[in-house]
């Protein structure tokens, strides 16, 4: 096995050289939960099933489809969920309310189904735990009725340039797949000079990608968004084999969109405070977790 975190090499296996570089049988192994689809598959099958894919995804059907079950989730279920958290008073673990999120949508776009986990009283929710084992300042200016519940709209987020820069900043230095792998068809060398044989895996590390002076500059562990924000204003474009943490991911502008949407949700209308005394850390595994969770309070910020 051969770990790297060379843009270069990730370049080259994954652009360059790629059909030297399926992603490899224990691959498929490890997520035979995911069924023989686009994620488990190589060359041509990959290629076939990501062009209709890539067809969904870029519909204007797909796209509407999910504004308004990003919509109805924001309006029905994270905000009574925060507004009962905020006027109970209660401390609730972030990232337990934002995997509940992310997986009652996911189920109701997939298949329909709402297995409703994120309600009151946090029930517990077997998949999750099975997954586990494996600018407010901006926003304000953006729109200045701060006195009542507000969900962003499509145009008001694409104005949010900061709140971009500092989700990707965060995606840099915390990226949600950590690793990635491939596996070496024939003998190769990489752009390092480093020899490949067949059946080696390659794993890249987005983690320490996201966290070189080579690639980011000296202030590379700083959490700067700046950085991500061009002189005119725009979003700055980095090459997926520097910024690793979507690589050939193709929900990357659906995923921006909806992370944006929450994160301006709770940044406008809640006061969020962090509880002192826990240990924020992250857990090790395919998925980049908190280790303890993040636990915090929250605060209507409107009456
Ligand atoms: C923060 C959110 C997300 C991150 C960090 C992320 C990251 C990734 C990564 C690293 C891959 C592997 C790409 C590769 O093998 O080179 C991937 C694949 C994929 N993602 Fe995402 N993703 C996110 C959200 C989404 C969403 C919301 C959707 C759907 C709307 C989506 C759809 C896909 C699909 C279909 C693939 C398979 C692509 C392929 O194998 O060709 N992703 N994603």
């Amino acid at each position: 096995m051969l770990t790297t975190s060379n843009p270069d090499n990730v370049h080259h296996v994954l652009s360059t050289n790629f059909s030297n570089y399926p992603k490899g049988p224990k691959f498929r192994r490890i997520f035979k939960i995911l069924g023989n689809g686009l994620f488990n598959s190589d060359f041509d099958e990959w290629r076939k099933i990501r062009g209709l894919a890539q067809g969904f995804v870029n519909h204007k059907q797909f796209h509407r489809f999910m504004a308004k079950i990003n919509h109805d989730f924001l309006e029905n279920k994270l905000v009574p969920v925060l507004d009962n958290a905020s006027q109970q008073n209660l401390v609730v673990d972030l990232q337990d309310v934002f995997q509940r999120l992310m997986l009652d949508a996911t189920c109701i776009t997939a298949t329909s189904y709402n297995p409703n986990s994120l309600c009151f009283g946090f029930p517990e929710v077997p998949f999750l735990k099975a997954l586990d084992d494996a600018g407010r300042t901006q926003i304000k200016v953006a729109v200045n009725k701060a006195n009542k519940l507000h969900i962003f709209t499509e145009e008001e987020l694409n104005k949010l340039v900061y709140l971009h820069g500092a989700l990707y900043e965060t995606l840099r230095l915390f990226p949600p797949a950590p690793l990635q792998v491939r596996t070496c068809i024939h003998p190769d060398t990489l752009p390092s000079g480093h020899k490949v044989n067949s059946k080696m895996k390659i794993v890249f590390s987005a983690y320490a990608m996201g966290r070189m002076t080579s690639v980011w500059g000296n202030d590379c562990l700083e959490f700067k968004p700046q950085r991500w924000i061009t002189e005119k204003g725009g979003i700055k474009h980095v090459p997926s084999h520097k910024f690793l943490a979507f690589s050939a991911c193709l929900g990357k502008e659906s995923a921006i969109t909806r992370i944006k949407s929450v994160a301006a949700v709770i940044l406008h209308n809640y006061h969020v405070q962090v509880m002192e005394g826990q240990l924020v850390t992250p857990k090790a595994s395919i998925v980049l977790h908190m280790k303890n969770g993040l636990r915090v309070r929250i605060k209507n910020t409107w009456p």
